[in-house]
């Protein structure tokens, strides 16, 4: 027998961070949009735990116990006293290292599958919990939507959403790695002072519009200048994007991935055109959202 999941990517619409805490996390307003470009994870009954990668990244994917799935897997099991035995198959559609939440996703795909494979009957907030140790993006991979993220990110508050919003995403030539964003985030702001993360009130009141105008005059990014900082040349995608005649670019989380929001999916596919004339980027996309979290298919 075997259960497959399918999970979104996700793009920061505002993304706010604190100063360094003690334990070296940051604590984050972190304004997620689940989007409709995704992974899935089968998960089949094995001899042992194993894990295999399909898709134009599958490379780069690590096969071994720091694969995110494989983590969840083991911590379902021993949470359940059981054998991972299970073999996770991902394919992938989620560019990896990208600041769209694809590792994340596998982790909340496979704990989803394995958990119907298994028939835990673990609780909802059970997932949750188990989702906040594998990282602070998980939690919004299992949920999806639209949700505030607060602490580092884990604690969600789900969100209305009055409308769907189009994305177009440029993919860049190499990934870039979390920790070492938020570390050079850390270091331009040496010697001065980090305000509060807070949550903007106009960008909530954007999105329970719908109003893609009115949200794009208010996403921000508190890690793009240390994305750019480390990536100089995603300024030249997001310069390319905006001549397209996309309301706004951003970088996507701790990047390199940088999303032009769209007044509609017709105007979408014209900036993703030219950002593909451009030759600034690896791969364009598009894909719309909110969508629905880990959904079983
Ligand atoms: O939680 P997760 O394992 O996904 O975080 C990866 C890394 O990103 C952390 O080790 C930390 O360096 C950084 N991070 C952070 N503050 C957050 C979330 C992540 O500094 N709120």
């Amino acid at each position: 027998m075997s259960v497959t999941v399918r999970v979104p990517a996700k793009v920061n619409v505002q993304l706010a961070v604190g100063a360094a805490r003690p334990d070296g996390y940051h604590d984050l307003a972190n304004v997620f949009l689940a989007v409709g470009l995704y992974d899935e994870v089968t998960v089949t009954a094995a001899d042992g735990l194993r894990v295999t990668c399909a898709g134009p990244d599958a490379e780069q994917v690590p096969l071994d116990r720091t694969n995110l799935a494989a983590r969840a897997a083991l911590l379902l099991a021993e949470r359940y006293g059981r054998d991972a035995d299970v073999h996770l198959h991902i394919a992938k559609d989620i560019p990896v290292a990208g600041g769209m939440a694809g590792g994340s996703a596998d982790g909340a795909g496979a704990l989803l599958a394995c958990d119907a494979l298994w028939g835990t009957g673990a609780s909802r907030e059970e997932l949750l919990d188990i989702c906040a140790e594998l990282g602070s993006d998980v939690p919004f991979s299992l949920v999806g939507g639209a949700a505030l993220g607060t602490g580092r990110g884990e604690r969600l508050t789900e969100l209305e959403v009055g409308g769907a919003f189009h994305w177009v995403f440029a993919m860049a030539s190499r990934g870039l790695s979390t920790p070492a964003v938020f570390r050079e985030f850390d270091r331009l702001g040496e010697g001065r002072e980090i305000p509060e993360p807070v949550a903007s009130r106009e960008l909530l009141d954007a999105l329970a519009k719908g109003d893609a105008d009115a949200l794009a005059a208010t996403v921000s990014n508190d890690l793009q200048p240390a994305a750019l900082s480390l990536f100089p040349e995603l300024a030249d995608t997001l310069a390319a994007g905006r001549a397209a005649g996309a309301p706004v670019s951003l970088v996507s989380g701790s990047g390199p991935t940088t999303a032009f929001l769209a007044r509609d999916a017709e105007a979408a596919e014209g900036i993703a055109g030219a950002l593909r004339a451009s030759g600034t980027c690896r791969m364009v996309r598009t894909a719309a959202g909110p969508v629905p979290g880990a959904t079983v298919v």
